[in-house]
């Protein structure tokens, strides 16, 4: 069935990731993966394979799950199977989320009156516009452009000078070694500036960065006065025969404009060390949107929409109204999927 809707592909990749993603999540439950299935005797009619987390939500922490890939028979598309998929996980758990919809489940969370908080706003910064110019107009116009292009972008969208950042020393995280508890006591100290953000402990950031069987991760850490201030998850991939450097999670006080700007400087040098030619990255907190803006990053048109249920009595409709403390990115959910 994964095959004939998400073609062999996907299929897979789906099975490369499928041990990691569902097994071995440390949310997990004892009885094995949250995986839905919907069933007429022996007959399989559908699934939804989803991702629990814990979710925290203003000052609670809830059991939060992302709807992954959901699929029903393409013979049996629009009878209503779909629905009961959606509308039984949801009530499994305490919130559930979907994010990087396709159109039908897109259609399907609207119509069952999901919250429709989306799109999650996309950041992008040139690092080579020379590489850019070349994808589009070839290698002379872009040997004549690239300069103009780095001019206009240095007096248009200049990369503000990080202050205060003497005190903090970034540095390349081990890739053998594992996070350690410092990272709980940053989530600790930052948790409480957000209203709505998966809980990164170092359990969890383990699984999720570390062990991942498909990609590796370049991950910095910020450190102030031997205390860990930040981080940053970063990879490189090819789009349309453009190199583009992801910023898949970045972490720290949202306020602390010297550790994001640090951060941020370290992804610039090491979009160039990896001839990156764009930098990307997603998040609906504005604030981190500022500190982005502050380092030349600009708003694009987002592709990520978001939909969100949460059954607790301490969020009201006018929660969902203002996400602007709400920090979702591409490290979510399994956004970044690409085997
Ligand atoms: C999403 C999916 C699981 C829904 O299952 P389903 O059994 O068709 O859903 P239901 O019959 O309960 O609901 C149908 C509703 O879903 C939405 N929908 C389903 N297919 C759609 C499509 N091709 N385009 C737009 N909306 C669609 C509509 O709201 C539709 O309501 P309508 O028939 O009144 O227009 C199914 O369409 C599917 O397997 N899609 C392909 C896989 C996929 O895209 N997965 C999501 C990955 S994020």
């Amino acid at each position: 069935m994964y095959v004939d809707i998400f073609g062999h592909d996907a299929a897979e990749e789906s099975q490369a990731r499928w041990k990691w993603q569902y097994d071995e999540n440390p949310n997990c439950p004892e009885q094995g993966p949250e995986i839905w299935v919907a069933r007429e005797g022996d007959r399989v009619l559908g699934q939804y394979a989803t991702m629990p987390v814990r979710l925290k939500v203003l000052d609670r922490t809830l059991a939060g799950s992302w709807g992954m890939d959901v699929m029903v028979s393409p013979e049996l598309q629009r009878k209503g199977i779909g629905s009961r998929l959606f509308l039984y996980w949801d009530k499994q758990v305490e919130a559930s989320l979907g994010l990087g919809l396709s159109v039908s489940s897109y259609t399907l969370f609207k119509k069952l009156n999901w919250e429709d908080v989306g799109p999650v706003p996309c950041y992008s910064a040139v690092v080579d516009p020379g590489a850019l110019l070349e994808k589009r107009l070839g290698r002379v116009a872009s040997t004549f452009g690239a300069p103009l292009a780095l001019v206009a972008q240095w007096l248009l969208l200049p990369r503000r000078r990080t202050r205060g950042g003497r005190s903090i020393e970034v540095r390349l995280k081990d890739p053998g070694s594992p996070l350690d508890e410092s990272y709980d006591r940053l989530w600790e100290r930052v948790a409480p500036r957000f209203d709505f953000i998966t809980e990164r402990n170092h359990t969890y950031l383990n699984w999720k960065f570390r062990r991942v069987p498909y990609v590796q991760y370049d991950i910095f850490e910020a450190v102030r006065a031997g205390e860990l201030a930040g981080y940053v998850v970063l990879r490189h991939t090819e789009r349309n025969g453009v190199r583009l450097g992801l910023i898949v999670d970045i972490l720290a006080d949202p306020d602390d404009k010297a550790t994001f700007g640090k951060l941020l400087d370290r992804c610039f040098s090491w979009a160039k060390e990896h001839r990156v030619a764009r930098l990307q990255t997603f998040t609906l907190d504005r604030r981190i949107g500022a500190r982005l803006a502050s380092k030349g990053f600009l708003r694009m048109r987002s592709p990520m929409q978001f939909c969100v249920r949460i059954h607790s009595d301490h969020v009201d409709e006018e929660f969902f109204r203002d996400t602007s403390r709400w920090h979702v990115s591409f490290g979510d959910s399994d956004q970044d999927r690409d085997v």
